[in-house]
């Protein structure tokens, strides 16, 4: 069998903010090789899998010698001699083999960058770029990009609340076009911030550090940001915000630092409506924190045509996302490998969103590398949008050129979903 798995590689390599993570290289009987990274979030939800650090003195206690060891050791001896292009197959001997609820033995980030290396290895076996193993014969088109202007909360020492301003370029023709004009958006963000003196360097994804009074000077900025750059606020190029509420909130309480206020669930989500009312936001994550599930719902009631997104609170989870969206908490779920450890549970969880009319965001995390695993996800699975933090920095710029590539490859410019798909354009979310 020439996709059988001859050879599991662990090995420690760096990531973006200069932590050691785990790479896995998986050898097939064919020759084919394929290798993926571990990402790392800081804003992590509770209900995630665990990242396993070493400990100790050591970088930290972020060293990851035991999980790489793990890779080479258990991981490598149980995969030796399985099918490739069974995926299921492999998860489910990843997910048997660490024997936890939420893979704390051998840990997560071992066993993602097991699982998409596997994939990878399996493609290239195929001789097919992984968007294409996965879409399987589907007709596909790019991800529309939700890219990050200014980084806040925990990727900017908690210089202001809201972790993420962002925007999307909703007017957008294609993929080529979204990015040129986030370029130019970005760009005059960090002129504005220049000329007001409040340009201080970037934050953990490579967004503007925030230098700003409060949360509304942010949206302010942005604005003009997206003005200055020629555009039409709402109507080209649109807000979004992750909120990331469970870091400065719990138990129904909302603590905002620079403001020095605090707030309950009922008027933190009255804040945000304010925004929404006031700003032209499509799109906003973890507006409330992931132990406030009614106030999630509460709040997703109370927008209209507005994406409100789930990350902390879902985690990734097929179950999590099954029961949000009874509960009507929601209707979008971001998708990040890491948070749930495998690509068949990844997947899951993506299925979940598609069959509960959900709208889907495959995203990157604070802590990346050059693996650019996640955008042949969102492009051979279909997910409607991407999210990989700013526009600089090549962690993040690896993503959005690797998307240019497919597009290429697809003979265009990167066709977008239908414009109607979005809630923003009144359509719902569609498949
Ligand atoms: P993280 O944050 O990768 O630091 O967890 C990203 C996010 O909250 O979307
Ligand atoms: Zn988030």
């Amino acid at each position: 069998m020439v996709s059988q798995i001859e050879k599991v590689i662990g090995r420690r390599v760096w990531d973006s903010r200069g932590w050691p993570t785990v790479e896995v290289e998986i050898r097939l009987a064919s020759g084919a090789m394929g290798r993926a990274l571990a990402p790392a979030g800081a804003s992590t939800g509770s209900a995630e899998a665990v990242d396993l650090r070493d400990g100790g003195p050591r970088f930290r206690g972020k060293d990851v010698t035991k999980a790489v060891r793990a890779v080479e050791a258990e991981i490598a001896r149980d995969l030796r001699g399985m099918d490739a292009t069974d995926q299921a197959a492999v998860d489910a001997a990843l997910v048997a083999l660490d024997g936890t609820p939420n893979k704390s033995r051998i840990g997560g980030n071992a066993i993602v960058a097991t699982s998409m290396a596997v994939a990878h290895a399996a493609a290239a076996s195929a001789g097919v770029p992984l968007w294409k193993y996965l879409a399987g014969g589907r007709a596909v088109h790019l991800p529309l990009p939700e890219i990050q202007i200014f980084g806040g909360g925990a990727h900017a020492g908690r210089r202001i609340d809201v972790q993420d301003f962002m925007v999307i370029a909703v007017g957008a023709s294609n993929y080529t076009e979204a990015l040129d004009w986030t370029a130019e958006v970005y760009h005059s963000a960090g002129q504005l911030m220049s000329d007001a003196g409040l340009l201080a360097g970037v934050a953990d994804e490579g967004g503007f550090w925030p230098l700003f009074q409060n949360n509304s000077e942010a949206l302010d900025m942005l604005m003009r940001a997206i003005e200055r750059a020629g555009f039409r606020p709402g109507e080209q190029v649109a807000i979004s915000l992750d909120i990331a509420a469970s870091q400065f909130g719990s138990g129904g309480r909302y603590r905002l630092g620079l403001e020095k206020r605090e707030l309950d669930s009922a008027a933190m989500s009255e804040m945000l409506l304010d925004w929404l009312r006031r700003y032209p936001i499509v799109a906003i994550e973890d507006p409330l924190a992931e132990d406030d599930a009614a106030g999630i719902a509460a709040f997703t009631q109370q927008t209209k045509n507005v994406a409100v997104v789930g990350d902390d609170f879902l985690a990734t989870n097929a179950a999590r996302i099954r029961s949000a969206a009874a509960a009507g908490a929601c209707n979008t779920a971001l998708i990040k490998p890491n948070q749930i450890g495998t690509l068949t549970e990844t997947k899951a969880a993506f299925d979940a969103a598609v069959e509960a009319h959900w709208g889907t965001i495959v995203s990157a995390r604070s802590g990346e590398t050059e693996d650019a695993t996640i955008v042949h996800l969102a492009v051979g699975w279909g997910a409607p949008m991407l999210k990989v933090g700013s526009f600089t920095r090549s962690e993040r710029m690896v993503k959005w050129n690797e998307g240019l590539r497919i597009a290429e490859a697809l003979g265009g410019k990167g066709e977008l979903p239908p414009r109607k798909a979005f809630p923003w354009d009144k359509g719902p979310w569609a498949k």
